[in-house]
Parts: structure tokens; C-alpha cells; sequence
């Protein structure tokens, strides 16, 4: 029987962050293979067919047309339990999207080798950034002509400020790709493009080993070395402690699609990334390895089952031990209860859970008991760090159509900010108040609409404003009186701090050089 340090110190808890068609799903479903937790790779992927990609279980919401989840899945890898948070794409990219990260350890950036970091990379990347966590880059499709892979580092450091360690570097692309060469373990692995997934692996002295002369076109050999020379010597050097802050990351090449580079990165990935790391909690600092079980809630599904009206809140356990039917603190109620039948995300379908450890993200069923952020555990009463808002980048004015269903309509708008949906605003100074409803993706006004009008019988006016930008701000007292008094479009957010709303960068950054002693934080953390 495996200790309380060895299940939990074996986890690895992380997310994959990237642009919609950058590889996600087929990268997930890969990894999955190796764990075993999929038969055959390529049976779970092909969203243009009748299948179903594994991570996007969430068919229930897909049918009714809405899909508004992050999933979980797991598997185990050569003795490590792995779990990866599933962050939503496409359009239904939401905050939701940016909590879940706050349930991940380190996270997995993939780019796409041709089109190098995009718009929602680089949103994500910026909560993993704000957070330290380290990050990893998976530089995917170099079954393609894509470009340079420098080009990409380079831009890498320009937009996102963090700059690379290739561990491995990849020999040719597109028609003319080779393979990948391992740094550290000095080997290369040779891609066969009529069967990808058989990868010869060769050692070699380094990457002037004659060996290679035999294996690649000299053309492209050439290249590859004068690139490696280049690393050598105009590199960052490897730093271990850099990486571990998130200051360094680690890069790998491959060709998801074609399962090539993929184990090479799972197990390097494994080796470094770190294991269930603690969360600091307004007591200190709590460890995962102890006695102790407790855990924060990061996020809310509705109506994962059409036939039932439940909710279920997503748990990430921060410490100890969860047994089935124990009994936890409610924080915020200061309230005993009981955890009836959590649910574990397998590869294939959700199960009851009979144990879960640090780093595990268990579903509890909620029949409106929680909140995004609240705190369960074994005992004591203390609350894990706020969790923080981002600037939603959709905003309206909302209002109920029948002044008689005021009240089911006030009580829809409260749970589904507590769920976190959408964040709610208040109009300041401003008369008559108005609600303004702040979203990341347009497709939560649907689902807003959709459930108030279904689960609260209230149908709604939602007038689009010409906003995209929220920011929280702090400072100079003086300074913050001329500007509730002189600044348009401010609101109040739920826990009453000021945000002022613009409608472009253009307009805040006036606004910044108008009040230099203002703060305009991107985040409802204000410090
Ligand atoms: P996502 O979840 O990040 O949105 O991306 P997804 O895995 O669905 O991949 C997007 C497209 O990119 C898919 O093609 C997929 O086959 C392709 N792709 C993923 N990895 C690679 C790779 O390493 N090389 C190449 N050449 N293509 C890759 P699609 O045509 O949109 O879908 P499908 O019909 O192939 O499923």
C-alpha cells in the first residue's frame, strides 16, 4: 500500500493553454494513449465525425447547444497519477476558462509552428505567468512547413515576455522533416512519415556525430547544426530554479497529429513539472503532504444532466485525503457536512470516487451550497486566497422584461455570478443604477438568457454596450475623488471596489496619463 507522501507526491496536476486548432485535443488524446486510458490513439478525436473528442464530455451541453465546461481527465504514466485540466476553446472561451487554471500546478502552452503565439495563448499564458507556475511549450505541426523554429522562440520572448530552453530541436519540417534531436539525453528521435508512430530512437555522440550524415539530407543537416551552435552558444543557458518560477520554459517540438515527440515531452514534462504544490489560505500557507483534507472550489457546472436541475462544484483537494461519505468544514457557513458521492473524471465517463489525494479534482454535487472560491476541510475554519476576477471583455446593461418577475430575475442574477458565469456590475453615480453584465465570450450572454428564462422564469433585455475593458482601480485618495466624480463609466463590482469600464485601450490609456497616481489593476486582486 502506497503512503499518504507517495499518492500524492506521484500527481501532476495541469492544464493545456492554447488557440482554438492549435492541437489540443489531439495532443490530449495522445497523451491519453500513452496512459493507456484510450485503446487506440486516434479513436477518441474527429470532431467533423460522429465521434466524440474524450475531453469534450460535456455532449449534454453540446446538444442543447451550449457548452460551458472545463473538464478533467486522468490517467496513470509510469507511476505518476495524471491529471489534466480541459480548458474550453473556441467560442466558448470564458472566464471559466481562467479559474480553472487556478487549479493547475503548471500548464502545457501548445503552439501552433506556423502561426506562432495567438490571441487566446497569450491571455492564458498570462494568468499561469501572474500565478509563477512553471510552463512548458509544445511547438506543434512540424509535419508542416511552418516557420523558423527561432522566429517563434523569438516571439515567444517579444509577446510574452518569457524566454526558452529548447530540450530537444527539430531536424527539417514539413516534407522535409527528419526528426528531433534530444539535448539532454542526446539522441534523435527519426520521424517516419508512413508510420509516424514508429519512432526509431538513435544515441549519438552530439550533433556532430557522423551517424547523423548517414540519416539526413545534408542541406538540412547543415542547418541543424549551425542551429544547434547557435543555442550553444547564444542560448539561455538550463536553469532548473528558472523553470520551476515559470521564468524559463522548457521547449519541445513535435508533430502532434502524427503521435511524433509527444512521449518525448510527456516524459520530460513528467520529470520537471512539479507535484501538488499548496495554496496559501488566510492562516498560512497550507502544505499538501499532512493529515489534514481541504480544499477550494473553482468552479460551478449546471445542468450537467438535463434531467436533473444540479449543479456540480468542482473541487481541486489542497491537502491530505478524501475517503468517500467524509465529513468537511464548510468555511464560509461555518458549517458541518457531509460529501455525498463526489464524482472522479475518468477518460471515458465520470465515477463515484472512493479516494482522492492533493492535486485531484473530485465534482461535488451542489444543490447551491457553494461558491466559486469557498473553502472545504477536515477541520479548523480557514480560507484559501480569494480567487481573483479578470477583465471580462463583453459588456451589457441588463434588466428584466416583466417588472413581476423582479425578484426570481434578482435571485437567477445573483446564483449565476456566485457560479460564475458572468460577473456583475453596478453603475456608479450614475441614475437610474444600472446592472452591467461583464462576460469574456459572447456565447455566456446566450447561456445567461437561456437559463434565466428556463431555471427562473424570467425573460431579459440585455443591451450590448460599446465596452471591452474592465480595470480595477486603486490609489491616490485624492487622486481616486476627482475620478469618481470626473470618470465615466464606473461600476462597483460584488465586493463593492471600484472598476472603471472603457471602451478601448486608447480610451484607458488616456485615462492612465490623466491620473498618474492612479493603479489600473487587470485583475480584482488590488493588493
Ligand atoms: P484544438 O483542440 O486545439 O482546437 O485542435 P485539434 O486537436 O482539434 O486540431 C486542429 C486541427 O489541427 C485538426 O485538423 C488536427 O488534425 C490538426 N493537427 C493537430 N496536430 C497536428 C499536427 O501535429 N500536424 C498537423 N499537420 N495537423 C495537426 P482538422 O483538419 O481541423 O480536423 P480533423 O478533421 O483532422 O480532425
Amino acid at each position: 500500500m502506497s503512503t499518504l507522501h507517495e499518492e500524492i507526491t506521484s500527481r501532476k496536476t495541469f492544464a493545456i493553454i492554447s488557440h482554438p486548432d492549435a492541437g489540443k485535443t489531439t495532443l490530449t488524446e495522445k497523451l491519453l494513449y500513452f496512459g493507456g486510458a484510450i485503446r487506440e490513439a486516434g479513436s477518441v478525436k474527429g470532431k467533423k465525425n460522429t465521434k466524440q473528442a474524450t475531453s469534450d464530455w460535456m455532449e449534454i451541453e453540446r446538444q442543447r447547444g451550449i457548452s460551458v465546461t472545463s473538464s478533467v481527465l486522468e490517467f496513470d504514466y509510469n507511476g505518476h497519477h495524471i491529471n489534466i485540466l480541459d480548458t474550453p476553446g473556441h467560442e466558448d472561451f470564458s472566464e471559466d476558462t481562467y479559474r480553472t487554471l487556478t487549479a493547475a500546478d503548471s500548464a502545457t502552452m501548445l503552439i501552433d509552428a506556423a502561426k506562432g503565439v495567438e490571441a487566446q495563448t497569450e491571455k492564458l499564458f498570462k494568468v499561469c505567468s501572474m500565478r509563477g507556475i512553471p510552463i512548458f511549450t509544445f511547438i506543434n505541426k512540424m509535419d508542416r512547413e511552418v516557420r523558423e523554429p527561432f522566429e517563434v522562440m523569438e516571439e515567444m520572448e517579444n509577446v510574452l515576455g518569457i524566454r526558452s530552453y529548447p530540450m530537444n530541436w527539430p531536424i527539417g519540417m514539413g516534407q522535409n522533416f527528419f526528426g528531433i534531436y534530444d539535448r539532454h539525453a542526446r539522441k534523435v528521435e527519426l520521424f517516419n512519415p508512413d508510420n509516424p508512430s514508429d519512432v526509431e530512437v538513435r544515441q549519438i555522440s552530439g550533433p556532430e556525430d557522423p551517424l547523423l550524415d548517414e540519416l539526413v539530407e545534408p542541406s538540412f543537416l547543415s542547418q541543424f547544426r549551425e542551429e544547434m551552435e547557435l543555442l550553444d552558444v547564444a542560448g539561455d543557458p538550463y536553469d532548473e530554479d528558472k523553470i520551476f518560477r515559470g521564468e524559463l520554459t522548457p521547449v519541445f517540438f513535435g508533430s502532434a497529429v502524427s503521435n511524433f515527440g509527444v512521449q518525448n515531452f510527456l516524459e520530460h514534462f513528467l520529470y520537471f513539472a512539479p507535484s501538488p504544490v499548496g495554496r496559501e489560505s488566510d492562516q498560512g500557507f497550507v502544505e499538501p503532504v499532512q493529515d489534514l483534507f481541504s480544499g477550494f472550489i473553482f468552479k460551478i457546472q449546471a445542468n450537467m444532466n438535463p434531467k436533473h436541475r444540479d449543479r456540480i462544484a468542482f473541487m481541486r483537494i489542497t491537502s491530505g485525503k478524501y475517503t468517500q461519505g467524509m465529513t468537511v468544514n464548510h468555511s464560509r457557513l461555518n458549517k458541518t457536512m457531509r460529501l455525498a458521492q463526489p464524482t472522479q473524471f475518468l477518460a471515458q465517463d465520470r465515477s463515484i470516487v472512493e479516494e482522492a489525494y492533493a492535486g485531484d479534482i473530485i465534482g461535488l454535487f451542489d444543490p447551491g451550497t457553494f461558491r466559486i472560491g469557498d473553502t472545504l476541510a477536515g477541520k479548523g475554519n480557514f480560507q484559501f486566497a480569494e480567487m481573483p476576477h479578470f477583465s471580462p471583455e463583453q459588456f451589457a446593461a441588463v434588466s428584466v422584461k416583466d417588472a413581476m418577475k423582479h425578484k426570481s430575475f434578482e435571485k437567477g442574477i445573483q446564483q449565476l455570478t456566485e457560479e460564475g458565469l458572468m460577473q456583475l456590475f453596478q453603475t456608479y453615480n450614475r441614475y437610474p443604477e444600472q446592472q452591467i453584465i461583464g462576460v469574456v465570450g459572447g456565447l455566456q450572454f446566450e447561456v445567461l438568457e437561456h437559463r434565466l428564462k428556463n431555471e427562473y422564469n424570467s425573460d431579459i433585455h440585455l443591451e450590448h454596450l460599446p465596452l471591452t475593458i474592465a480595470r480595477w482601480v486603486t490609489g491616490d485618495e485624492k487622486e481616486l475623488d476627482t475620478f469618481r466624480k470626473k470618470q465615466r463609466n464606473l461600476a462597483i463590482d460584488r465586493d463593492n471596489k471600484l472598476v472603471a469600464l472603457f471602451e478601448n485601450e486608447f480610451q484607458m490609456n488616456m485615462a492612465k496619463d490623466k491620473y498618474p497616481n492612479l493603479v489600473f489593476h487587470e485583475n480584482s486582486f488590488t493588493g
